[in-house]
């Protein structure tokens, strides 16, 4: 009998992605999402073709028998995300994150899946790198502080704090693993974040061209690299918990340098207009991989170049 995966979230980006991932490798896949985000696209129609897509809000208890029971992993991806959501319903953020986790490791313990991923956040290390506790690449066990406790924006990295920890209180009933993602980027993610923000301003033809927080560094991960690090944490074998940063930390860049880079990748030259940092955004993101190199061994990642270049094209041909 072939391995059956659930994807919470599965119509969103990184969810859509690793569903293509483990129906390729011959894994029956189960997605359940409510599309507040994941678009009904040509994508996700193709996805149903191969796969089971169920519509559930997930902030509701699951019913009995909306779910098939006889998954072997559950891949928690549910969530509401991006920093203009966080700031536009705190609220919204913390309470449908938090429902969202309760509820589906609520359902967990009654289906028993052998494995239980939860998909987590770089934000987790943000508040102790703005209070000058963190390291640079930092490290999983970076203690979880906010700085502005009641700032819209801590309502996410606080929402994934608590489902980490709902999660590593089931230790020993089912193997837990946690990914913390590091700027993930790809074909499909969305239009809010940095890199589709520059590719949508950059085809609008933009100039003076606006550069927010230009002195700040990311380490961007491609989602096929995100996917593969996803798919070997939740197979690895032992009772153990495994809490493990996904990124990739190949390639540090100042925010400055990918517009720049973007910019010649798509052949334009305007003129750069310098501006603040978004409010509350940290100056610097790098991940520690030490765990997940642990377990993936040496490999090779999406090279910056490369995925930007996928990005443009991708975004170049999608009507805005
Ligand atoms: N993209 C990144 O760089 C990144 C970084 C850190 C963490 N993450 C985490 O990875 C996961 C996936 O992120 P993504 O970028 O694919 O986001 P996404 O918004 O594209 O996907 C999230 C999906 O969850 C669904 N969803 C939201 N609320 C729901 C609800 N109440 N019931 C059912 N489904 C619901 C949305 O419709 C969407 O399809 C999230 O948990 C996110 O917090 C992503």
């Amino acid at each position: 009998m072939a391995e059956h995966a659930l994807i919470t979230g599965g119509a969103g980006f990184i969810g859509a992605h690793l569903a293509r991932r483990l129906l390729d490798e011959g894994v029956r896949v189960t997605l359940v999402d409510d599309f507040s985000r994941g678009r009904q696209d040509e994508i996700l129609d193709q996805l149903a073709l191969r796969a089971t897509l169920v519509r559930h809000n997930l902030t509701e208890p699951i019913p009995e028998g909306v779910l098939p029971k006889d998954v072997d992993t559950v891949y928690h991806l549910a969530a509401v995300v991006g920093v203009q959501r966080t700031a536009d319903s705190p609220g919204r953020v913390l309470r449908t994150n938090v429902l969202a986790a309760s509820n589906v490791f609520d359902w967990c313990d009654e289906a028993r899946p052998g494995t239980v991923f939860l998909s987590s956040t770089s934000e987790f290390a943000d508040g102790a790198a703005q209070s000058g506790l963190a390291s640079f690449p930092t490290p999983e066990d970076v203690p979880f502080l906010l700085a502005r406790p009641h700032s819209t924006r801590a309502s996410y990295a606080l929402s994934k704090a608590v489902a980490e920890s709902m999660l590593m209180y089931r230790a020993g009933q089912t193997r837990v693993r946690i990914g913390r993602y590091f700027n993930v980027y790809g074909p499909r993610m969305g239009h809010s974040h940095v890199i589709p923000q520059f590719i949508g301003r950059i085809l609008a033809g933009e100039d003076p061209f606006r550069v927010y927080g230009s002195e700040q560094t990311r380490a961007f991960c491609h989602v096929d690299d995100a996917v593969t690090a996803t798919v070997a944490l939740s197979r690895l074998p032992g009772d153990e918990p495994v809490l493990a940063n996904i990124g990739d930390d190949s390639r540090e860049i100042r925010i400055a340098d990918l517009a720049r880079l973007l910019l010649e990748l798509a052949g334009v030259s305007p003129r750069l207009e310098i501006l603040d940092s978004p409010s509350g955004s940290p100056e610097r993101r790098l991940p520690d991989l030490s765990t997940l190199h642990t377990v993936l061994g040496a490999r090779e990642t999406v090279p910056l170049e490369k995925g930007l270049r996928q990005m443009l094209d991708w975004y170049g041909a999608e009507s805005w």
